[in-house]
């Protein structure tokens, strides 16, 4: 059983992965009308990734008993000013992200829940892929540029991205 306090806790971070979810198919929705599927392909599989984030948060705290709460999911932002601008918007999202997994642990540690502390381990992991993924992506558009054509290449990179299981 886990603290009211760690629960309340866990319940808000799942209407963050909810809204995470959320943002990214914003952003497929914004790249499908500017023809880049690419960009829609990647941002669709992340947002399936979130739902899967949410479900884990979900799961855990039914294992543990815990009343879960669910609130309301903010509307997400949607328009962005470009290509590049869509992945700022996505790695600055990632660290708002890992700041929080981080202040969970910080509970957990605090609380000497030593089973959130390992469960929380998985998303301190996947949080360092998260934004080396987005940071990778910034840079390439930062290279490009204005280059169409350099554009086409990342979008068609974009699109090779498939859905993970694991995730
Ligand atoms: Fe669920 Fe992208 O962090």
């Amino acid at each position: 059983m886990i603290s009211k306090k760690m629960a309340d806790a866990l319940n808000g971070q799942v209407n963050k992965e909810f809204y995470s979810s959320y943002l990214y198919l914003s952003m497929a929705a914004w790249s499908q009308a500017k023809n880049l599927k690419g960009f829609a392909n990647w941002f669709s599989i992340q947002a399936q990734e979130e739902l899967g984030h949410a479900l884990k948060f979900f799961k855990y705290l039914e294992d543990q008993g815990a009343t879960i709460r669910l609130q309301a999911i903010d509307a997400p932002t949607a328009t962005f000013a470009s290509p590049t601008a869509v992945f700022e918007a996505t790695l600055k999202h990632e660290q708002f992200i890992t700041e929080s997994i981080h202040k969970l642990v910080d509970q957990a540690v605090a609380e000497k829940d030593h089973a959130t502390q390992i469960m929380l381990q998985w998303f301190v992991t996947e949080q360092v892929e998260e934004e080396a993924n987005a940071m990778d992506i910034v840079q390439k558009l930062k290279l490009v540029g204005d280059d169409p054509r350099g554009l086409f290449l990342v979008d068609r990179e974009l699109a090779q991205r498939q859905s993970s299981a694991a995730e």
